[in-house]
């Protein structure tokens, strides 16, 4: 079948562009094709799959959950819904006491901007350029990135601010000499627009977008900046959740503490369709006695509840989130030596970010031709990671189950596809 004869829709794509894989499965690290291909997933597909693939406990999660209880309506309550919100609360630390369950990211976002509307009685949201928070109108509005033009002018009262990028400064500083000023700016926005925010929206380390790893400082200024203005945080962990930078929530890194955290991608693994909206006390209180108003029929679906509730106990059973955290370390060191093996090819720069197994290689200077080439390199050797051209990054987040000797040998021959199409030795 050629790609515009499949009776569906591509994402993000021209269909005649689209190049499709046929999926069977996986294990661990890898997953498998109809062409009896078996690929290294460093993208862990759509960034979602940090349990791995083909994971027996969750699947049978899953079957059970069916086999018990497979439909219910929002206003019911099961055992599985409970355990996924007590475990929810627990992992996103003291204070934190209600869960609003969905089925997205984008989803999760939405909902994160209408609590913050209806607590605070203000509209205006502040996000910044360099952001993804989803595809529906109200989160396409918050993302800053080339996602969000062709549906301008989007939804009113949204402000964007220029990011944390460390490598390309915005505001042109050094990062040793620098006074955080992308931190202190986003208050200084909100003054010069007459303040009164409902919420300001934030990944923990943007991550489609170049994996902009803050300095430590970064988000306690924002906190404060957020608190002068009676803003609330959003810490928009739908794709740092889960162990994906070393920490259960990427946040946690930094000791300033959100109001809401949105998630979904890693809660289930990709393996049912869920997201949440995690909820601190201080805000959660305003709705015992005001009506909530957001729901979704799928809320709190049981299959969805039963995949997240096991996939965050193999996390835990099987130590995930610490070999992210040290295994990234690895994954910088195998990438800093990729960036030097391009190093020789004249006006050509690189750029190495990350936080636990979130990584990205940037390569400035590099024609859309080689990029080209990078894509048919990395298919010739079955290799699968997010490689955006247009902006000049190649992203990589496996699933936090892989082996250190999976992730170098997955770098290392990324090396190999990178020197074949950049140039380089
Ligand atoms: C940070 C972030 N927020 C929100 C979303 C949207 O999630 P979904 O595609 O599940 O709606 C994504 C998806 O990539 C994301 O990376």
């Amino acid at each position: 079948m050629s790609d515009t004869e499949y009776p569906f829709f591509f994402t993000w794509t021209a269909q005649k562009s689209a190049r499709p894989i046929e999926l069977t499965g996986g294990q661990g690290a890898w997953f498998t094709t109809a062409d009896g291909g078996r690929w290294l997933d460093l993208g862990a597909l759509s960034y979602q799959v940090n349990a791995g693939h083909g994971n027996r406990r969750i699947i049978d999660a899953v079957k059970r959950q069916a086999d018990s209880l497979c439909l219910a309506s929002p206003s019911t309550v099961f055992p599985a819904k409970v355990a996924l919100a007590e475990k929810l609360l627990a992992l996103a630390g003291p204070g934190f006491s209600k869960v609003f369950f969905c089925l997205s990211g984008a989803e999760a976002n939405e909902n994160a901007m209408k609590i913050a509307r209806q607590v605070t009685r203000r509209m205006k949201m502040m996000s910044r350029y360099r952001s993804y928070h989803g595809a529906s109108m109200g989160a396409l509005t918050l993302t800053g990135d080339w996602r969000r033009p062709p549906f301008e002018p989007g939804i009113p009262g949204v402000v964007h601010v220029p990011d944390c990028y460390c490598d390309r400064c915005p505001f042109g500083k050094e990062l040793s000499s620098c006074k955080r000023e992308c931190a202190t700016h986003m208050g200084e926005v909100m003054k010069l627009e007459g303040g009164g925010f409902a919420g300001v929206i934030l990944e923990p380390v943007p991550g489609a977008n170049g994996v902009l790893v803050p300095p430590a400082e970064y988000w306690p200024i924002v906190r404060a900046a957020c608190d002068a203005d009676g803003a609330l945080l959003i810490a928009d962990e739908v794709l740092t959740g889960f162990g994906r930078t070393g920490r259960a929530f990427g946040f946690q890194h930094w000791g300033a503490t959100p109001d809401i955290i949105p998630c979904a991608k890693g809660l289930a693994s990709g393996y049912q369709p869920i997201g949440a909206v995690i909820v601190h006390e201080r805000v959660a209180k305003h709705f015992d006695d005001q009506m909530l108003a957001c729901g979704l029929t799928y809320y709190g679906h049981p299959t969805g509840c039963a995949a997240a509730l096991e996939t965050l106990q193999v996390y835990e059973d099987e130590g995930m989130y610490d070999n992210a955290a040290r295994l990234g370390p690895v994954l910088y060191d195998e990438l800093h030596l990729v960036a030097r093996r391009l190093e020789p090819v004249s006006g050509m720069r690189t750029f190495v970010r990350g936080l636990g197994l979130l990584a990205a290689l940037e390569v400035e200077g590099a024609p859309a031709a080689a990029w080209t080439k990078l894509g048919q390199e990395l298919a010739a050797r079955k290799l699968s990671l997010h490689v955006d051209g247009k902006r000049g990054t190649a992203i990589f987040a496996p699933p936090l189950c892989i082996t250190e000797l999976e992730l170098i040998a997955g770098i290392r021959s990324f090396g190999d596809a990178a020197a074949a199409a950049f140039g380089g030795t």
